[in-house]
């Protein structure tokens, strides 16, 4: 390989949704398509890391050398990601978690009743790159995804602090153009030291250099 920056490396990226059950048939979730978590997976493993793939249910192929784990809840998402992390380097959380999950999963199919307005109870879902963040032992180097649709830098900023990240990627969602699902982004990549702009191109080739850019960052953080 030309790229090796990240050889010898453990690196483990969550993406795509999470799928919330609501009964046997139903399920809250989001339009996350997974395509920038995979684009980093790919870019990780052409980079020459050993990567797994902590994926909620998105419609893409599993990049070449990398182990992907399929998961649906963020519940099962965050035992995957815990699996065996004190064993890894790097830790990217690219997954759209679902916020809130619906507090109980009725065992049958809930049925239309007749009232006009029915009330869902829903519970927080564990912040899963908080809790690697937070981890006293085997603690990763922890980069998180700010996607915001206003003040972009200054929220990416006040969840780098929350979450004790060692970075964050700051994404400006308001733009149909870098969004949710399209093939392109543009990036801030914020540290508490500065930030690094990322200027609009494909999510793959973004990929590359939000890899690039980590590395640096992380292997600068264990020399
Ligand atoms: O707080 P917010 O959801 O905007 O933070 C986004 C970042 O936190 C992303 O890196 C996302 O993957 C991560 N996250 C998580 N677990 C959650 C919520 C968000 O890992 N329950």
């Amino acid at each position: 390989f030309e790229h090796t920056v990240l050889s010898g490396k453990r690196v483990v990226i969550t993406a795509g949704p999470t799928r919330e059950p609501l009964d046997p048939v139903r399920y809250i979730s989001n339009h996350s398509s997974g395509k920038m978590g995979y684009a980093l997976a790919e870019a990780a493993a052409d980079a020459g890391a050993s990567v797994k793939l902590v994926s909620g249910p998105v419609m893409l192929p599993v990049p070449p050398r990398v182990e992907c784990v399929q998961v649906e809840t963020a519940e099962e998402m965050l035992a995957a990601t815990l699996d065996g992390i004190e064993a890894c380097d790097l830790f990217i959380a690219a997954a759209a978690v679902a916020d809130y999950r619906p507090v109980a999963i009725a065992e049958h199919k809930i049925k239309k009743g007749s009232e006009e307005i029915m009330e869902l109870r829903l519970v927080k879902n564990p912040d899963i790159v908080a809790t690697v963040a937070g981890l006293e032992t085997g603690r990763p180097f922890t980069v998180g995804f700010a996607a915001e649709t206003r003040d972009v830098i200054d929220y990416a900023r006040s969840k780098l602090a929350r979450k004790r990240l060692d970075l964050i990627v700051a994404n400006d969602v308001s733009n149909p153009e870098i969004g949710f699902n399209s093939d392109d982004n543009a990036v801030t990549l914020v540290s508490a030291e500065g930030e690094t702009g990322l200027p609009q191109t494909s999510k793959r080739q973004l990929a590359r250099q939000l890899i690039e850019q980590i590395a640096q960052h992380y292997l600068k953080s264990t020399s």
